[in-house]
């Protein structure tokens, strides 16, 4: 007995013999394996050599379209400086912008009623799980994503594989078409990080991200120290988002009315990194010096002095001249401090835009900052409180801030409300926005996340 596949061959086609039936089957595997590779084919050489030869590839970014046309990967991945070719400081062009949406929004049926979640304006994302630090969403107000996505750190934190998940994150948010921003909340970033105690640098490899992007949202006096030629910016921190008549459970930033317990207030977190950048050193030399010369009152939010590695301060928190309150307050009471100060101090240099500065002004709380300072220092002057240097000349500037304050010739929180503040910042991103990449590409990036298609042929 033959096996029975051979039986059953045998009669039904005469000419196939078991050589042919051989030559059939390979005929069919050699004609499969063809059709197949043929599939795949252009997909994987398509991609391969792009990479390499700039071979044109589609994209489904903005660029192809309506136009139809099929862009060359390695363009779309050029520097933004190869494209932009407006001025870069969009500042007034932006205030000018906003008010034209604030002033459309006002006469509109929509605000008229009362369709607040049409509101123009572009909001900050809470942080997110997805995408995760340091990255973060923009969002409309009502929550719903722009497709706009600002980077706010850098990413290498001694994580190979953190930093390179963000950086190949990044490369193809930017193929897909999103809109990328950076945003200068941490320190020196995106120049390089000075505080020795950061395991965050700018590589050599980053250096085309940060010029790859769409715009620059930054605190900085002399932006051309930290951000590439050519890429449009404009100043606005994270600082400005705040709501100063923001009142709920999580905290007020509309004052209360505390009366006065402390004469200032200054906070920070403690250990090497915070030391820095809140500038401790010079911390401690001020308060020497004003505790000598003028006897004051002196709050400490976020330290436990009682473990502190010197004894610097020890006479003056024996003197009950400097108190200190636990790092572990909740915002709303770490507000309340604030507002029961008479003056907040930064002696920071090293910081991007503290955000305390912001809580301060909106309890109507003058600030007194290291002149130094990277970012924050647009919210200082005669109306909200004064720079000083040192050690030196604390005692002066501060005894200037005191006694304008007695005179009433301070009006700190009403000079935030009227230049800066949550209303006034989302409409400015959003204004920035469209004069930097114009209103089709955000439009475009809005549809990627609407369509929640992440890769179409
Ligand atoms: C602290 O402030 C002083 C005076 O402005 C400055 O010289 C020094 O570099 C600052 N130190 C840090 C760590 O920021
Ligand atoms: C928008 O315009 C109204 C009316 O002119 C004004 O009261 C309001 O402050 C403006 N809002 C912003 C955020 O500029």
């Amino acid at each position: 007995m033959g096996y029975g596949g051979r039986q059953n061959f045998k009669p039904s086609t005469a000419f196939l013999t078991p050589a042919r039936a051989f030559l059939v089957c390979a005929i069919t595997l050699v004609c499969l394996f063809y059709a197949l590779a043929t599939a795949f084919q252009g997909h994987i050489s398509g991609t391969e050599r792009s990479a390499s030869s700039g071979t044109r590839l589609r994209l489904n970014g903005l660029d192809e379209r309506g136009s139809g046309k099929e862009r060359d990967v390695s363009a779309l991945l050029q520097p933004t400086r190869e494209h932009w070719h407006g001025p870069e400081d969009l500042d007034a062009a932006a205030v000018a912008r906003a008010d034209e949406l604030n002033k459309t929004w006002m006469e509109s049926p929509d605000n008229a009623a009362g369709s607040w979640w049409l509101e123009p304006g572009f909001h900050l994302s809470f942080m997110e799980d997805n995408p995760p630090y340091p990255f973060q969403r923009i969002k409309h107000v009502d929550g719903k994503d722009t497709g706009v996505m600002a980077i706010i750190a850098p990413f290498y934190d001694l994580d190979y594989y953190k930093a390179e998940l963000a950086r190949a994150f990044f490369w193809r948010l930017k193929a897909n078409g999103h809109i990328i921003i950076i945003i200068t909340s941490y320190q020196e970033f995106p120049g390089r990080i000075e505080n020795p105690y950061d395991d965050r640098h700018t590589t050599p490899q980053d250096k085309m991200i940060h010029e790859a992007v769409d715009g620059y949202v930054h605190c900085f006096r002399d932006p051309t120290r930290f951000l590439p030629p050519g890429v449009p910016r404009i100043l606005l921190s994270e600082s400005d988002f705040h709501d100063p008549d923001r009142r709920d459970g999580g905290g007020s930033l509309v004052p209360f009315g505390l009366p006065k317990e402390y004469d200032l207030i200054y906070s920070n977190q403690g250990g090497d990194w915070n030391d820095y950048a809140r500038n401790w050193t010079l911390a401690k030399a001020s308060f020497k010096r004003l505790i000598t010369e003028l006897g004051i009152k002196v709050i400490i939010m976020g330290r436990d002095l009682t473990k502190e590695a010197d004894h610097d301060l020890s006479p003056l928190i024996s003197s009950g001249h400097i108190v200190s309150h636990g790092p572990s307050t909740p915002w709303k009471d770490f507000l309340r401090y604030i507002e029961s100060s008479r003056v907040l101090i930064a002696p920071n240099v090293h910081d991007a835009s503290p955000r305390v500065l912001v809580e301060a002004l909106s309890l109507n709380v003058p600030i007194l900052v290291n002149r130094h300072i990277l970012g924050g220092w647009k919210y200082v002057n005669g109306q909200t409180g004064a720079f000083f240097d040192s050690e030196e000349n604390v005692v002066q500037m501060f005894s200037e801030i005191r006694a304008k304050q007695d005179h009433a010739e301070l009006r700190p929180r009403q000079w935030f409300r009227e230049n800066w503040g949550k209303g006034k910042a989302t409409l400015r991103l959003q204004a920035f926005l469209e004069l930097a990449v114009g209103q089709d590409r955000l439009q475009a990036a809005q549809e990627l996340v609407k369509a929640k298609v992440t890769y179409k042929r």
